[in-house]
């Protein structure tokens, strides 16, 4: 049996009914119900989408006749289908087939819940979106960097972006296929070089001048020959948070379009260096596809500026930052992103890299914390949850908004609350002007957080990292253990 989560509409509506209802349901966050595959799916194909990590589907109340076989509605389910939902039974919040409750009894609070499921659907919606081209996807480590999650990916053939030499271990150790490693990041050490020539990487991102120097000399010394593309800065602004915009003119990341020619012409020369392809990587959580389309048409620009140099290039990596959403942004669709690129790439042979990170695996999790104490100050309602700024930082460090529910049935209200962790810093909220009428000892989910939550956390004022929780279907496993205070201190004796 496969679990929906669904609304009853009278009749198939737009998208943009969809999203509205959807965003009504989900700011009360008293809705959907649960029903077997078989009940809900008429004789049309459902019309479905998604929002953030809620899904929706609609249906004609006319047709219940289940006509379509499971595998059909597996295929159909969109992205997030495997998001958080409301059980019919109780209004309380499940993850696939495990209610929240159940986990933060077993396994205690905060802790890091994610779906199989939806990890697994987003990666293949990406291979899906991009069929008709030859598509590599690196998924982008450092957005979640879990060996569980890794080596779930690599089972399915997925290729890995890493920026550091911690990175490449975590992915050998995970079973990737080093051939479909691709190496970001301004600092490469020597030793990670050395370390990434030795696995034998698909290739090099190269971001500097100095760093192709430096790889030559590496892959001769070692007498071996370093695979590259440039990283090209494109200079496109991609109307991100400029925390994570990495394509503007001043940007550390990448070399100028300007001098890439000349850098692609030297590379060229040296014996122990090859020329496999280009790159860019213009920022994060990019919502529109013009930033990716003007990026790709200056790149592309420059590939066929080397072709006719007689500089022919095996793959073009476009790089990630492909949105999501977590409040009311409306993500671009991968399927429109491809469909544009289609008729730009009809002139090159090669293949199409993406790094996605935060598209894989942000909606796929989600933070389980616990009301420690209420507070009341003149000018604010403080919610004090046992999860911090440590354990998640990005409320703290872009003002980055993420959704904030009970996991129990919520109760009406129309008081606002800011939700505030332990740590010693006005900074450590996680959440401002929540409507949320809880209570001491209520469970909270913030919603969002499979990436760059787990991978961005610390052990700021002692805290030991909390664990991370796999759900598959009935299934809960601990992919990451609660460190101890032991944990805390282990690296310091001597
Ligand atoms: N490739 C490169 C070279 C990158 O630098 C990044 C992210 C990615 C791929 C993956 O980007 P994604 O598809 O996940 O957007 N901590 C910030 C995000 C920083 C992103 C850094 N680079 C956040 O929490 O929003």
């Amino acid at each position: 049996m496969l679990d929906i989560v669904g609304f009853a509409l009278p009749a198939p509506v737009g998208v943009r009914t969809q999203r509205r209802a959807l965003f009504a349901a989900r700011t009360n966050a008293g809705f959907s119900h649960r029903a077997s595959a078989n009940t809900v799916f008429g004789t049309h194909d459902p019309c479905s989408c998604t929002f953030g990590n809620f899904s929706l589907f609609s249906f004609p109340q006319s047709c219940r006749t289940p006509k379509l076989s499971l595998t059909q509605i597996a295929m159909s389910l969109p992205l997030t289908a495997f998001g958080p939902y409301r059980a019919p039974t109780n209004n309380t919040l499940m993850l696939e087939s495990v209610s929240l409750n159940e986990i933060a009894e077993r396994y205690g609070t905060p802790c890091y819940v994610y779906s199989q499921s939806a990890l697994l659907q987003s990666y293949q919606e990406y291979r899906d979106a991009f069929q008709s081209f030859d598509t590599l996807v690196c998924y982008a480590v450092k957005a979640n960097a879990n060996l569980s999650l890794l080596r779930l990916l690599a089972a399915q053939g997925a290729g890995f972006d890493i920026v550091s030499g911690g990175e490449l271990f975590r992915v050998l150790q995970a079973g990737g296929d080093p051939r479909r490693i691709v190496f970001s990041g301004v600092a490469k050490s020597e030793r990670e070089i050395d370390e990434a020539l030795k696995a034998g990487i698909l290739c090099f991102n190269v971001e500097s001048a100095a760093e192709l120097q430096r790889l030559s000399e590496r892959a001769t010394r070692l007498e071996m020959t370093a695979p590259i593309s440039l990283r090209v800065n494109p200079e496109v602004d991609a109307r991100t948070h400029p925390y994570i915009a990495t394509g503007l003119r001043t940007s550390k990341f990448g070399v100028p379009a300007t001098t890439a020619l000349a850098l692609y012409r030297e590379a060229q020369k040296l014996p122990h260096l090859k020329i496999v392809g280009i790159d860019c990587h213009i920022g994060s959580q990019i919502t529109t596809l013009e930033p990716f389309l003007e990026a790709t048409d200056k790149i592309l620009e420059l590939v066929h500026q080397l072709a006719a140099e007689g500089i022919p290039l095996e793959h073009i990596d476009l790089g990630g930052g492909v949105g999501i959403c977590y409040r009311d942004e409306d993500p671009l669709s991968l399927s429109a992103y491809a469909t544009a690129l289609k008729p730009r790439f009809n002139k090159f042979q090669g293949r199409l890299l993406f790094e996605p990170g935060r598209r894989i695996v942000g909606n796929a999790g989600l933070l389980l914390t616990r009301v420690e104490y209420l507070k009341t100050i003149p000018e604010r309602q403080l919610v004090i949850v046992d999860a911090g700024m440590n354990d998640l930082m990005r409320p703290s460090l872009y003002q980055a908004w993420h959704e904030i529910v009970p996991v129990d049935a919520p109760r009406k209200t129309d008081q606002k609350v800011d939700i505030v962790g332990p740590v010693c810093e006005s900074s450590d909220v996680l959440g401002t002007g929540r409507t949320l009428d809880v209570q001491a000892g209520d469970l909270l989910a913030i919603l969002s957080c499979g990436a760059y939550g787990a991978s961005m956390s610390s052990r700021y004022n002692a805290r030991p990292l909390i664990p991370e929780v796999l759900v598959h279907g009935s299934q809960t496993t601990v992919i990451r253990r609660r460190e101890t205070y032991a944990d805390l201190i282990q690296h310091e004796l001597s």
